[in-house]
This record gives C-alpha cells, structure tokens and sequence, in this order.
C-alpha cells in the first residue's frame, strides 16, 4: 500500500513537470511538444537488434594536470564531434581516491574562456574549492592540492566560473571522482567490469554534429542524450549483480529512470555514500547532480535478452542491457551502514529561491558573503521557491539530511535519506535540511549555495557563505 502512493505521486510529478515544460517555452513549445510525441512514440520496447553504440567508460585519471581544451570526441557510430574536455577525454578521466590519499593536480585552462575547477561533493578548504573568484583567464593555471578525508561515495568535478558554468558542463567539462574506504570494502560490492560510473545528460548538436550550447532561461533542453560521452550506448553484461552508479549531469534535465522489465533497483546509496540499510525501488527521480548508488540483479534475466534503462519523463531508453550467457551467480548480502544523528538544530535560516536568478532577492555577487556559520553547530535550512522551479539546491562544503518536505510533492523519498549535498525543490514545496560544518578545513572558507540548474546558477541563483574558525 505504502508503495502504491508512492508510484502514484511519481506519476502526478512527471505529468506536472512535463505540462510545465510546455506551458513556459511559447517559443520552443512545437519543438517540445514533437520531442515528447516522438520519444514516446518510439521509446519503451526494447529491441535486442538496435543498432547501439558500445558505452564508453572514461580512463582513470593517472596524471598531475588536468587540461580543459577543445577536443574531438568519438561518441559513438563513427561520429566525430567537437567538444570540450579534460585531457581528451569526454566524460573527464575517472579521479579515484581511498580516503587518507590527496589529490595533487595542475588545472590549465586551454578554453578561450576564464575557468576554474570544482570538485562537487568533496570537503576541501576554501583555496581548493573551485570558488568562482579562483578563475584562471585562457592559457592560466591553478594548483589544487588537498587530501580526501571523508567517506566512500561518487562525487564529481566540473567547472565553476560565474557565469561560464553552464556552458563549460554543457560542452563536455565533467568527470566523475570516486572516494573508496575500508567500510565500503567491506560490504563486497560489484567490482571492476561490473561496476559501472553512469554519467547521463542531455545534449544537442550543430549541423556540423558538434555539441551545441543554446541555454534558455527556463534552463538548457537537449534533443537527445549521452551515457559516458556515447549516444544511444550498449553494453554487455553477464548473469550477474552489477553495481551502477548514476550521476545526472545534465544542466536543467530531470530524469524518472526506472527498467523496462520492471525490475527493481537496490538502492544502496546517494550523493555522501552508503544509505542506512538499502531500498528496493522501481523508479527515482534524478535532478542535475545528484548521484544514484544501485545494485541491479541480472541473473535472472535470461541470456540473450536486452533490460533498458529507461526515463519516463522523456520517454528514452538511454541505455541497453545485453545480458549474455555467462553467469555469475555471487550474491551481495543486504547492505548497511551508519548515518549518525545531527542533534538538535540551534538555529534555522530561510532561504527563498525566487525566479530564475535570486536567493532571498538578491542576484550573486562575488564578495558579498550573505550569511556566517558557526564552525561545528547543527542548523536547520529551509528552502521554498516562490515559482520558476525545479531548482535542485546544491551546498558546498558539507552534506546534510533531508527532514521534510511540505507542499508539493510532500514526502521524502528513499534516494533523499542519508547524506546529501543536492536536494530537488519542486514549486508549491518547502524542504528543510539539517546541516553542520564539521570538517576542519573548512573552517574559515567562503563557500556556496546555488541552484544546480546551471542556467539559473550563472544567472545569478547562488550566495556566498562564511563558514567561521571554532572558538574555544
Ligand atoms: Cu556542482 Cu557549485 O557545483
Ligand atoms: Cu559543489
Ligand atoms: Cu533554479
């Protein structure tokens, strides 16, 4: 019964959003309307003989610089397009690191633009953070170097120049960065080949089949959709359990995943790691950024037949699922772990996400610092948005667990609990978060809050915060 409301309020969010989607691009609103027709049209069935490109996974990233420049990309079926990338690769190459290692990396900034890189999720001091105000002009360098100190999860990186963000994502730069620990070791997870880092986005192309950035206020729409760089992907897979791990990183795009045969995810973990114990599900929504920890069976699929990840909201198959002979018949015991309680908030602040380009009514600017938080105090954040929504709201600098959300769509779902540093506000909804800064090296730093619908963040939807030095 429980999870009957559930698929019901799902469903009620897809048919809303898509309604809104139409109801505020007047211009591109035929262009929309034909995509959702023809993507229904066409999605669903899936089809063991599509003629998919082969998925591509990113190298691991073995360097000590890391380049953004224009580059060509293979994104499958021979085609060749232009895009812009961390050291050629499209996705940027896979950073891993266990906890206690750091990371010791030149950015040289090859664009015709300034940048400058943020890793998203990680617990850095202010100087390795990517803070807009870092931004390096075209031919300039930076030199990050910080140690990982913090729990296993996937997190990511990209860049983060005021007003350039969108548009440097959009063209290629981002690439997954996973942190490893002796818990997460523990639970034998899905390893190697069948591990697989699933960054999903949306994207457009030129004539020429170049990628193309034509952000819209309302945020960036693509026609189509990349797996790890590669158009309409494959891959094959054995009888066996896979661990996927999703990263929406689309600018505006949300997704509604579920699998074509109906089978159930194990949802493991999020944006800071492993849940408290794991949750089936059938389908979760996945808003710019966040991150989706997923065990999916395989072994009683049989051999020769084809699962499709599959996204409701735009009706495309975005990946297949070759499942062939070989089986691999190891199980992965259920999976927990711990998520310790915040304690009782000592204050609350309020945040209104206003239009398209205002916090609390106010555009960013690069050195106001609108608010101070105490080092290592619990507080409550409250978000609303007083329409132009979705906004996924994105903090730097600490994770925090989700409390509530009112209005809207009213309920907290699974992929939310645990830590998170990416929560989807919807119109009509207040959510609150409990959030602390506990890790010392961000005492003293100036980090952000913003919403990761990039097109809204380069217009000015974001805030700098301080984060204060303890007081003893
Ligand atoms: Cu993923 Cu401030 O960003
Ligand atoms: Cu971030
Ligand atoms: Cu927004």
């Amino acid at each position: 019964m429980k999870r009957r409301k559930f698929m019901t309020s799902l469903g009620m969010g897809a048919t809303a959003m898509q309604l809104g989607w139409l109801v505020s691009c007047s211009s591109e609103m035929l262009e929309e309307e034909f995509l959702i027709a023809a993507a229904k049209g066409g999605g669903g069935k899936p089809s063991g003989g599509s003629k998919r490109n082969p998925l591509h996974i990113p190298n691991l990233f073995s360097d000590t610089q890391l380049n953004a420049g224009i580059y060509q990309a293979d994104i499958g079926g021979g085609k060749s397009s232009r895009v812009w990338a961390f050291n050629n690769s499209f996705p940027g190459p896979t950073i891993e690191r266990s906890r206690g290692e750091s990371l010791e990396v030149t950015f040289n900034n090859n664009l015709v633009d300034e940048s400058i890189v943020h890793w998203h999720g990680m617990l850095v001091n202010h100087e390795n953070d990517g803070h807009p105000k870092f931004a390096v002009p075209p031919g300039g360098h930076y030199d990050y170097n910080f140690t990982v100190d913090q729990r296993a999860t996937m997190n990511w990186y990209h860049p983060h120049p005021h007003g350039k963000t969108g548009e440097q994502v959009n063209m290629g730069l981002a690439g997954a960065f996973i942190i490893r620990d002796t818990e997460e070791q523990s639970k034998q997870l899905p390893s190697g080949a069948y591990e697989l880092p699933l960054i999903i986005r949306d994207v457009s192309f030129d004539r020429q089949g170049d990628l193309e950035y034509k952000p819209r206020s309302g945020g960036f729409v693509g026609k189509t959709y990349l797996v790890n760089g590669t158009l309409e992907p494959f891959i094959a897979v054995d009888r066996a359990i896979y661990r996927l791990r999703i990263l929406n990183g689309s600018n505006a795009r949300i997704f509604n995943f579920g699998l074509s045969n109906n089978q159930q995810f194990r949802l493991i973990g999020n944006d800071g790691g492993l849940l408290e114990s794991e949750v089936s599900i059938s389908s979760f929504v996945a808003s710019p950024a966040e991150r989706f920890d997923l065990l999916v069976d395989f072994r009683n699929v049989n051999a020769g037949d084809s699962v499709m990840l599959h996204d409701a909201f735009s009706g495309w198959d975005v990946l297949e699922f070759k499942v062939g002979t070989k089986s691999v018949n190891t199980d992965v015991p259920s999976v927990t772990s711990t998520v310790p309680s915040l304690g009782t908030p000592v204050r609350e602040r309020a945040f209104s996400f206003d239009g398209m380009s205002k916090i609390n009514g106010q555009l960013y600017e690069m050195d106001r610092i609108d608010w101070e938080v105490p080092f290592n105090e619990t507080e409550d954040w409250i978000f609303t948005t007083n329409g132009n929504a979705p906004h996924p709201v994105h903090v730097h600098g600490a994770y925090f667990q989700v409390q509530s959300r009112n209005g809207g769509r009213n309920e907290v779902y699974p992929w939310e609990t645990g830590w998170k540093d990416t929560v989807l506000l919807e119109d009509g909804e207040t959510v609150r978060v409990r959030i602390k800064f506990d890790s010392p090296e961000t005492q003293g730093g100036t980090y952000l809050m913003h919403c990761h619908k990039l097109e809204h963040e380069d217009m000015g939807m974001m805030a700098n915060f301080k984060v204060l030095r303890e007081t003893t």
